[in-house]
């Protein structure tokens, strides 16, 4: 296990709780990190360089959750040494070197997979599985909002830190990529260069609209993601655990008008009132099913969920958008992987 920072003690602490998995090394270069899991780990040996476990024999995989800048090189290190690698979401910070990756890991035979979470949440999958059995109808519009106060970080803006979350899973329900995005996004101080809130618009082919509005400078945390559908509408919040998804029975409807046939007039819309129900969802871990699906994965020489290929589809959205930021909004579309 690579970086244990904020978020590599929770792969750890999966790790370590799944059967199939022997925890043989840590690995973070600051030592400090290291001495607060030695205990929990007595076998595990310690380093601080990444070298070290790819020069390991004993290693058959490796999880890395160090900064998003240093995912590339890690990760490309791990899978020259012939290693399989789990690497936290972006797989990469261009296009250009994600697709290197990929090609890399398929030239060694090596599982190469992106901690794309959420595609292992309960809900989200629930969510997928509403819309293709068409409880929503046709969709028309959805709202990702992930947004809380901190934690701010220096290595990356809020779109790559945010973002590949909320992409991962527009992609993974809609089944297809953007035709069109664009982002305009604010910094807290003008002399930074790095975006705190990020607003993102992103044209799906079936002519869905999504936007997605990520940051770390909003005073409560929200991580909410609305869906219209011409049918129904359903809410998933995942900060509510106890009520994570809401369906509404509601909508617009047409209303009969005397309006001659093909006048502006002839199609008037009201509100369609309706009740709401909650979506039971079978939880379990999210991180937890990453992890075991990624063992099941390296046993079986699998493409996991959050494959390289797909880990490619998020990062050419994301790599868009930033284009799109970077020219005030333009819209830019997604180079096609
Ligand atoms: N999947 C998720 O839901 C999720 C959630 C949060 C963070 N993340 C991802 O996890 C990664 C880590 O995030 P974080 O919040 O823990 O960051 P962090 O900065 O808190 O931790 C990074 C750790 O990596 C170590 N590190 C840095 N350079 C290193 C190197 N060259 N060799 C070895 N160790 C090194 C640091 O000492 C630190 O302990 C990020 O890429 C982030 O995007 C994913």
């Amino acid at each position: 296990m690579a970086g244990l920072g904020q978020w590599g003690p929770n792969l750890l602490r999966n790790l370590g709780e799944n059967p199939s998995v022997s925890v043989a090394a840590l690995c973070d270069r600051d030592p400090a990190r290291l001495a607060k899991f030695r205990d929990q780990h007595p076998a595990a040996r310690l380093c601080a360089d990444l070298a070290d476990l790819a020069n390991d024999p004993q290693i058959d995989a490796i999880v890395v959750a160090t900064p998003a800048g240093l995912h590339a090189e890690h990760a490309r290190l791990l899978l020259n040494a012939g290693k399989d690698v789990l690497v936290e979401k972006p797989l990469a910070m261009t296009l250009r070197e994600a697709s290197e990756l990929v090609a890399l890991a398929r030239s060694r035979g090596r599982i190469l997979m992106t901690g794309h979470t959420f595609l292992f949440n309960a809900a989200v999958r629930r969510v997928r599985e509403e819309i293709r059995q068409g409880t929503l109808g046709p969709l028309r519009f959805i709202s990702a909002q992930r947004l809380s106060l901190g934690q701010v970080r220096s290595d990356c803006n809020a779109l790559w830190n945010l973002a590949p979350h909320d992409i991962s899973i527009l992609l993974h329900w809609l089944g297809e990529t953007p035709v069109s995005v664009t982002a305009r996004g604010i910094t807290f101080d003008p002399r930074q260069q790095q975006e705190d809130i990020v607003l993102c618009q992103l044209e799906f082919p079936s002519r869905v609209l999504a936007s997605v509005h990520v940051g770390w400078l909003n005073p409560v945390k929200v991580r909410a993601m609305t869906l219209v559908g011409a049918k129904r509408m359903l809410v998933y919040d995942d900060v509510d655990s106890t009520r994570p998804l809401t369906l509404y029975d509601r909508g617009l409807q047409e209303v009969e008008t005397t309006a001659p046939e093909g006048s502006l007039e002839r199609f008037r819309f009201a509100v369609r009132p309706g009740p709401e129900e909650q979506l039971a969802v079978e939880w379990r871990e999210p991180l937890a099913a990453e992890v075991d699906h990624f063992v099941q994965c390296i046993r079986r020489r699998e493409e996991p969920i959050g494959s390289g290929a797909e880990a490619l589809r998020v990062i050419s959205v994301l790599e868009a958008c930033q284009e799109s930021l970077r020219h005030g909004g333009k819209p830019v579309i997604p180079a096609a992987v």
